[in-house]
């Protein structure tokens, strides 16, 4: 278990004005300052208005949903990382699987935006999982150990200080199957075993290993009370300041 907690919020494509500026003061009118690091992802368009709302609670911070993995230039539509810096946003998304799925996100375009978000001094929620496919025919550890050494393994020990690492296995995002606590329990031990074999115990004990997949506020208790679960990803409960303050508050 690392010594960090965290939540964070991950709004996708929902929201717009008013509906964030409603979500994000209820979320602030219900949560506490604790131990618990509460991230929201809003859509880029609305990062600075979330921005302003939580200026002054050191205890929730801003995340992207995607950056370009260019610096800047002629790339239209995209938005960089250091647009994102400077509005104050302090984490992004990476890796998640509708990005690869429906954006076509290599593993190879996926390092580059990590490496982009950290030398923009943002830290990286890495995403990995595997499908329904795999999950059945056991190939499951083997595709997440792909995962994790096309990308974290290729950062310098001092880089992974920047890492969240994110198991989202892809059968349980949307659906409403939470991977039960004792499968997200092993896949998270073997994501730090990779971890510890590769970058020593220290490393692995400090880089927080989050749940994403269907957690709402009644299996959240379950799976943050695992060994190796140091808080969630969530998506649609994240839509519900109730329901998401009530995820922030689930750890024992
Ligand atoms: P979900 O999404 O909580 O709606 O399953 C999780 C995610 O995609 O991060």
């Amino acid at each position: 278990m690392s010594n960090r907690k965290l939540v964070a919020g991950n709004w996708k494509m929902h929201t717009d004005r008013s509906e964030a500026i409603k979500l994000t003061t209820e979320i602030i009118r219900l949560s506490k300052m604790s131990d618990v690091e509460i991230l929201l992802a809003p859509p880029h368009c609305l990062i600075p208005l979330v921005g302003n709302l939580i200026a002054d609670l050191p205890y929730i911070e801003l995340a992207a949903q995607n950056i370009s993995e260019h610096k800047s230039g002629a790339y239209t539509g995209e938005v960089s990382a250091h647009m994102l810096h400077s509005l104050g946003v302090s984490y992004v998304i990476l890796g998640h699987s509708e990005r690869r799925k429906y954006f076509g996100e290599t593993d190879q375009i996926i390092l580059s935006k990590i490496r982009r978000a950290i030398s923009t001094e943002l830290k990286v929620i890495y995403c990995c999982g595997e499908g329904l496919e795999d999950r059945n025919t056991a190939i499951q550890n083997k595709i997440i150990e792909a995962q994790i050494q096309s990308s974290v393994l290729q950062l310098t020990p001092d880089q992974m200080q920047d890492i969240v690492i994110a198991y989202e296995p892809i059968w349980a995002i949307g659906t409403g199957v939470t991977a039960r606590p004792d499968q997200a329990q092993q896949m998270h031990a073997f994501i730090r075993s990779i971890l510890a074999d590769h970058f020593g115990e220290q490393i692995a004990m400090q880089v927080p290993i989050i749940y994403g997949g269907s957690v709402k506020s009644n299996n959240a208790q379950e799976l943050f009370a695992q060994a190796d679960i140091d808080g969630g990803l969530i998506g649609g409960a994240s839509l519900d300041a109730e329901s998401f303050v009530a995820i922030t508050e689930a750890f024992e």
